[in-house]
């Protein structure tokens, strides 16, 4: 693949031996420019000569680009979609099929916000309807230490903010300012490391086929030029069952709609292959 690079990308590609040639320039300027007010640089020339000086900033500014940030229940409409439509028609589907298993992948969970949601939603649901089910939900990050997390399911009172009291009771233990994921809701999660631009594989090797029914893939494209979008969008796009659905951030909704894909609803972040 053709890589341009800006003159600081090649600056830290020699100085560092990494390529972040990969990231959107737009996202890589403005993160250039937050580190070089943050370090009291008045020009991006002095900025320049600071990374080259100094190792530690190289680390910091490589740290800034690795953004981590999710939330429970992120954008309301989209889980409310999920909640009220999508999920039930699933359900429905399965219910003519021989496999009554729901098969999703949260494919950049960060601490498992978004895969302890959809969780939640699908414990509910199980309550409720009269035919038995099952899911499980394979969730997945490139970062390590942010899959540990995830697994610990540890979270602040801040994290949990956009969940509502009945849930926060039903799902999480509270000891002083922690709030804990019940196993209960760990069970069908199963957390791995996995990086989206693998060239190898398209699904988790612990999902052993992909055929999801749904696959979350949020607030991390708009992060990357268009010809790694693509390459997330194609392994997105290869690991779905026949009629299976693509979440993304709401920021994301034009990238996504540029593809073979419709939004199943409007401004929902929801879509379908067409
Ligand atoms: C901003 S967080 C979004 C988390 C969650 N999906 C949400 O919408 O709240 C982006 C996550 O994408 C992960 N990520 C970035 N590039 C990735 C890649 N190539 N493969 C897998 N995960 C990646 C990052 O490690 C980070 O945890």
């Amino acid at each position: 693949m053709k890589r341009r690079h800006t003159p600081i990308a090649d600056l830290l590609e020699r100085l560092n031996g990494v390529d972040i040639s990969f990231y959107d320039d737009t996202f890589l300027n403005r993160s250039l420019q937050r580190r070089a007010a943050e370090t009291h640089c008045e020009t991006m020339d002095r900025y320049a000569a600071l990374l080259e000086e100094s190792k530690a900033e190289r680390e910091r500014f490589m740290n800034s680009l690795q953004i981590h940030y999710s939330e429970f229940f992120r954008n309301p409409l989209t889980f409310a979609v999920l909640e009220k439509i999508i999920l039930p028609l699933m359900l429905q589907k399965k219910e003519q099929s021989s496999r009554r298993e729901i098969r999703i992948w949260s494919s950049a969970c960060a601490a498992g916000q978004e895969a302890y949601s959809l969780a939640m939603l699908l414990e509910e649901m199980k309550k409720t309807t009269q035919d038995p089910f099952n899911y499980r939900i394979f969730a997945t990050d490139r970062s390590g230490p942010v899959v540990d997390e995830a697994r610990q399911g540890h979270f602040c009172e801040e994290a949990i903010r956009n969940v509502n009291l009945k849930r926060v009771n039903s799902w999480f233990t509270e000891n002083g300012p922690i709030y804990t994921v019940k196993q209960e809701l760990k069970e069908n999660i199963d957390f791995s490391v996995f990086d989206l631009f693998n060239e190898q594989l398209s699904s988790p090797p612990s999902s052993i086929f992909g055929g999801f029914d749904l696959v979350l893939c949020a607030n991390l494209l708009f992060y990357y030029k268009k010809e790694y979008r693509d390459m997330i969008l194609e392994k997105a796009g290869k690991s779905l069952a026949k009629t299976g659905y693509l979440m993304t951030g709401e920021a994301e909704r034009d990238i996504v709609l540029k593809y073979r894909y419709q939004e199943v609803y409007p401004q929902s972040g929801i879509f379908q292959m067409n």
